[in-house]
């Protein structure tokens, strides 16, 4: 008994496992029912009384140093199996990050404001609360001009000369620059504006504008024309054609509108210009003398032009969406469409 006890000691201190499976092989040889020290603990029961104590203590030390040694064994290779195996799943999809685009109105307003600087405009933006004086008294509008009415102006405190207002167009930053700056002016202001409108497909009471405004010696009606053929062949297409028909605008005298040649059907007509082969774009005209005398510039010595264009209704007729609700909803299905329209 004494030479297997030695033995299955020394066979402990050898025992290796590869897995939690050989481990468990190892415990069910020394330790079952039917394993080697059960076997021995059997056999003490027949041995001579007087060597129970010596063989029964050590007896009791092989059995804790097998259970030490197979725990011992079973957490080695837990830890070993554990490092191994793989804990992700490496063959699975990555989370995307959904990368956001940028706001169709605002590409439409880089678009035109870069190629206004390729003309050489500067930019000037103005503040979206502004006075009266600045958006319709130094602009020439007559003291009842409808547009001052309640139902198109949004004001912010009433009750006095020059009452507080949402700027209803950024023409006002017209009249902020040539307070402003010194001569010659040439500048493009983007900015957004507001109106009291009802909400529809053709209509919002936000949205937004880019005015320009270019004012030196000898501007002549001839400059506005080719600024605008330019830049409608930098926005639609290099074989564009503008057409002009007489408007009024307090400010500008004479006023016109602006048509760009229908993009979609080269003008044959179809039903995005509604037959006519022309898209309105704008509208534009020479400085009224009394919009340059307010800001303090002599019409006798300078003369300018000015324009200014609704950068939903460019959008629109960029990419034929025909509903002005869909820029200001933030349907993520409408945004996402314009992720590669940055180009100009
Ligand atoms: N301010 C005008 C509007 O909001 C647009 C406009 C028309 C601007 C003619 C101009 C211009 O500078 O010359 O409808």
């Amino acid at each position: 008994m004494k030479e297997s006890i030695e033995k299955i000691f020394k066979e402990l201190e050898e025992l290796k496992a590869a897995s939690q499976k050989e481990a468990e092989e190892a415990r069910i040889r020394f330790l079952g029912k039917k394993g080697e020290i059960t076997a021995l603990m059997d056999q003490f029961r027949s041995i001579a009384p007087e060597l129970k104590r010596e063989y029964g203590q050590k007896l009791n030390e092989l059995k804790k140093a097998a259970m030490a040694r197979i725990e011992e064994l079973k957490a080695c290779v837990g830890e070993a199996e554990a490092s191994t195996a793989p804990k992700e799943d490496l063959s699975m999809p990555g989370d995307a990050f959904p990368l956001g685009s940028r706001h169709p109105v605002s590409i439409v307003r880089q678009q035109i404001v870069d190629i206004f600087r390729k003309f050489g405009y500067d930019v000037a933006e103005g503040p979206e609360i502004e006075d009266d004086y600045h958006v319709f008294e130094a602009l020439n509008f007559p003291p009842n001009h409808p547009a001052r009415e309640m139902q198109d102006t949004f004001f912010v405190s009433t009750g006095h000369v020059n009452p507080l207002l949402l700027r209803t167009h950024t023409s006002s930053v017209q009249v902020r620059t040539m307070e402003s700056q010194s001569l010659p002016i040439r500048v493009s202001c983007p900015g957004r504006v507001f109106r009291n409108e009802a909400i529809s497909a053709r209509a919002h009471c936000i949205f937004h504008q880019v005015e320009g405004l270019y004012i030196d010696k000898n501007v002549t009606f001839a400059d506005l024309k080719q600024a605008i053929l330019l830049f409608a062949r930098e926005m639609f297409g290099a074989d564009s054609q503008i057409r002009m028909r007489p408007s009024y605008f307090p400010f500008t005298e004479p006023s016109a509108e602006v048509d760009v040649s229908c993009n979609i059907c080269k003008g044959k007509g179809c039903n995005i210009c509604k037959g006519t082969g022309w898209l309105e774009i704008m509208g534009c005209g020479m400085v009224d003398p009394n919009v340059l005398k307010a800001s303090g510039i002599d019409p006798q010595q300078y003369s300018g032009f000015a324009f200014g264009m609704g950068i939903e209704r460019i959008a629109m007729l960029k990419w034929q969406v025909n509903d002005l609700r869909h820029y200001f909803e933030n349907d993520m299905r409408f945004l996402s469409e314009f992720s590669t329209a940055t180009e100009v």
